[in-house]
């Protein structure tokens, strides 16, 4: 194709929620322990949002930053993604709330494709660039999810947390700076009920004659998404990597799902972790806003290089999956 604008990531920033909660703390409430949560998946603590604030509000504060960086205001915005899967409410959009609360004026909607959140967003984003129909576009993956597990499973608890990151894509020719040359989606409807929280839509509608506790909490079939997981995540930094020489690549950021999952995933492509970007210890599995926190975090600490490729890839309920190559 020909004539299409390309895109570039102008500013990123993050938010994350101040409460940290360590392995030992869920260890009170849970039958489990540091060390099995440490050996099975790398997370020492993650963030966890105190009463009162949503996943809007982690939203806001990682969209005020990505614009700061970007040097641009709310009012040139064009148009606002979220990805989500544990907004405010079933609806509006997350997207609407922070448009009101950023004083923006734009179009404004989420994407739920869970842990693929952002890559979608981004993907979205950066069409609307491409074809001419947006200059400035934010995009953002923020989830609350520990709303939405229940705390005395030991197979889900353990692993969420909440966050949010953000980014701002322009023309590549306005902004200079992470250009994103390629990008996939894909997704396997045959594996919805691997990762799902049925209570809230149509199926499971609310009727209290027939509560199910279980329902109204994230529901994880752990293993088979385990190995779905690693398969992907090779399969997508592969597709990512084709053509591309390994010295020419600064980092790859992949969505923090598990570290064993990640190391797993290498394993296969024969890599070690040196360019990989891992923070999982720190924040547990965010799910959307895993990896635009993972992107801020590999800036600000100088893991990504002017002229060098970035892989961004992620996967998660639905199932769906998502993979970007960028050059900075
Ligand atoms: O981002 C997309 C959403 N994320 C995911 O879907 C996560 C993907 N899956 C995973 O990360 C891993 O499958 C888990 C972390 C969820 C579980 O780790 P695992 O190594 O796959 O454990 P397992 O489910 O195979 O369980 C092994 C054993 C079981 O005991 P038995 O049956 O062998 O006696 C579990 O009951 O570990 C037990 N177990 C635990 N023990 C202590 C499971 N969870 C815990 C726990 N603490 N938190």
């Amino acid at each position: 194709m020909t004539n299409l604008i390309a895109a570039g990531i102008a500013g990123t920033g993050l938010c994350l929620p101040e409460r940290r909660v360590t392995n030992d703390e869920l260890a009170k409430v849970i039958d489990t322990s540091d060390e099995w949560i440490i050996k099975r998946t790398g997370i020492r603590e993650r963030r966890w949002v105190e009463d009162g604030v949503q996943c809007s509000d982690l939203a806001t504060g990682a969209a005020r930053e990505a614009l700061a960086n970007a040097g641009i205001k709310a009012s040139d915005l064009d148009l606002i993604v979220v990805g989500t899967v544990s907004g405010d409410c079933v609806f509006p959009a997350v997207a609407c709330q922070v448009q009101h609360n950023l004083g923006a004026t734009c179009a404004a909607f989420d994407v739920n494709a869970a842990c693929t959140g952002f890559l979608t967003a981004m993907q979205v984003g950066s069409t609307h660039i491409s074809a001419g129909l947006a200059k400035s576009v934010l995009v953002i993956g923020s989830e609350a999810l520990s709303r939405m597990v229940n705390k005395t499973d030991r197979g889900s608890a353990i692993i969420f947390g909440d966050g949010a990151g953000a980014a701002i894509l322009q023309p590549f020719d306005v902004c200079g700076r992470g250009e994103i040359l390629r990008s996939t989606l894909g997704a396997d409807g045959s594996g919805h009920d691997l990762i799902a929280l049925p209570m809230g839509g149509t199926r499971h509608f609310h009727n209290m004659d027939s509560y199910v506790k279980e329902d109204h909490f994230i529901q994880l079939k752990g293993r088979e998404v385990y190995r779905f997981a690693v398969q992907k995540m090779a399969e997508l930094i592969r597709w990512a990597m084709e053509g591309i020489d390994q010295d020419d690549l600064c980092c790859v950021i992949p969505h923090q799902v598990n570290q064993r999952i990640i190391e797993g995933a290498l394993d296969r492509l024969d890599w070690d972790q040196s360019k990989v970007m891992v923070n999982i210890d720190r924040y547990g599995n965010t799910s959307a806003a895993s990896v635009p926190i993972a992107l801020h975090e590999a800036l600000e600490q100088g893991r990504i290089q002017e002229g060098k490729y970035v892989v961004l890839v992620a996967f998660g309920a639905g199932l769906t999956w998502g993979g970007s190559l960028l050059r900075w």
